[in-house]
């Protein structure tokens, strides 16, 4: 049976920074975000928008009459969710009108979340091959105004749909993971920005690669030379290639400039929106598929997936026969063109205007938010 990604689709808020009139700002050279870190702009989320909103928005682009009645479980995966106990899943069930008879979950293990959710989805069509699972990863990326984080912010989310007979990816079951108690990057309870030391984070995640790379090809007996491309975690666009500058002169040569043009591919939508935290490798995934010219069906694109704290996955996938009309290369590109630009001191107010979701009036405020959102828009500087 082959089971993988059949659909995909992606949302981000209607507000970005650039990021070049950031490092002003703060008094930092624009090229150390362009070139350095390795991003244009940041997504800036407005405070009716959290990751319910987000993930939803994300998943109706692809949902059908028959998706509605075929879904069986929601897996949603996020490490910046709204309440400690109920998962964001029920909303995401309740707002995409989805049959009560499905099961709902919340997943969190920082970014790899959505990676498991995958796998879970994976693992359940096998048994029930008529099924289809949507997994929905959504998150809000918020280090504070003025902290070396700052630039690596964003948001945003993935919505994946798994079931049999694919029309865009199927899974090779090739999997590779491994788990390590680091404290690179975490966020307790009590708190809206994560705490991080951002280097040893950036080092954990290359010696993860690292050593699952090691793993994979052992288990797998596949090179480089096997993958048309790569889909990294991108906290930055920057860390992916640091990533793959670690074993890219395994390859033939050919080969290792196909490898770079494929992850410039794969960097394009994050380098617009910023990290997505769960989301972030299957935007880098979806980039790829949208954005490479030399992708064909039946060949392999391998992804790593890193969550701080850490846990981390690689794993591959195999084009399908007609992938190609089924990316929303285009719906993607259209909804980054369409942002309203703001400035340094209107994404200041709107970080400090975020909802603080306790039980109350705030949580109040945020399901008005919800109901409304299918219906907002903005137009000609206007919100609508
Ligand atoms: P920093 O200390 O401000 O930056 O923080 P830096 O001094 O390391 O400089 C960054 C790069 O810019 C360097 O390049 C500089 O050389 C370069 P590199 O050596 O890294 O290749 N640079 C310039 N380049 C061109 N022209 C210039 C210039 N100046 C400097 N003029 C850091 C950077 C990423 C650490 C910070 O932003 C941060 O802490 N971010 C948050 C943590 C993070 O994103 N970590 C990534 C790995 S962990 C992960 O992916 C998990 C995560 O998503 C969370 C989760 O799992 O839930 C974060």
């Amino acid at each position: 049976m082959i089971i993988g990604i059949d659909k995909m689709a992606s949302y981000t808020p209607e507000f970005a920074l650039d990021l070049t009139t950031l490092a002003l700002a703060r008094g930092d050279e624009p090229e150390k975000y362009t070139i350095g870190i390795g991003q244009n702009k940041q997504a800036v989320i407005p405070n009716f928008e959290d990751v319910v909103t987000m993930g939803v928005n994300a998943a109706r682009k692809i949902l059908t009459v028959a998706d509605r009645e075929q879904i069986d479980m929601v897996i949603f995966a996020t490490e910046s969710g709204i309440d400690n106990s109920k998962s964001a899943a029920i909303y995401a069930q309740r707002l995409l009108g989805l049959s009560s008879f499905s099961r709902t979950i919340e997943l969190k293990q920082a970014c790899y979340a959505g990676t498991y959710g995958l796998m879970q989805a994976n693992d359940y069509v096998k048994a029930h091959p008529d099924k289809r699972v949507l997994v929905i990863a959504s998150d809000i990326a918020r280090y504070g105004i003025a902290t070396p984080g700052e630039v690596t912010q964003g948001g945003g989310a993935i919505a994946m749909i798994v079931s049999q007979d694919p029309k865009l990816l199927a899974f090779n079951d090739d999997s590779v993971y491994m788990s390590q108690d680091v404290a690179d990057f975490w966020r307790p309870l009590d708190r809206t920005e994560a705490i991080v030391d951002g280097h040893l984070s950036t080092d954990i995640y290359k010696e993860m690669f690292l050593t699952l790379w090691q793993r994979y090809k052992q288990n797998t007996n596949k090179t480089l030379n096997d993958f048309a491309g790569f889909a990294f975690h991108l906290p930055y666009t920057k860390m992916g290639k640091k990533a793959l500058d670690q074993i890219i002169d395994e390859a033939h040569d050919g080969q290792r400039q196909r490898l770079l043009a494929n992850l410039e591919a794969s960097q394009l939508f994050s380098r617009e929106v910023g990290n997505l935290y769960t989301g972030s490798v299957y935007l880098s995934l979806l980039s790829l598929i949208s954005n490479s010219s030399d992708l064909l069906p039946g060949e392999q694109l391998a992804i790593f997936s890193y969550g701080s704290g850490a846990e981390a996955e690689l794993y591959s996938v195999t084009l399908q026969k007609d992938f190609h009309q089924y990316v929303p290369a285009d719906e993607t590109k259209a909804m980054l063109a369409q942002r309203h630009e703001v400035t340094v001191a209107e994404y200041e107010t709107m970080f400090n205007a975020q909802l603080h979701h306790s039980y109350g009036e705030s949580q109040t405020a945020a399901n008005s938010a919800r109901k409304t959102v299918q219906f907002w828009g903005w137009r000609d500087g206007q919100r609508i």
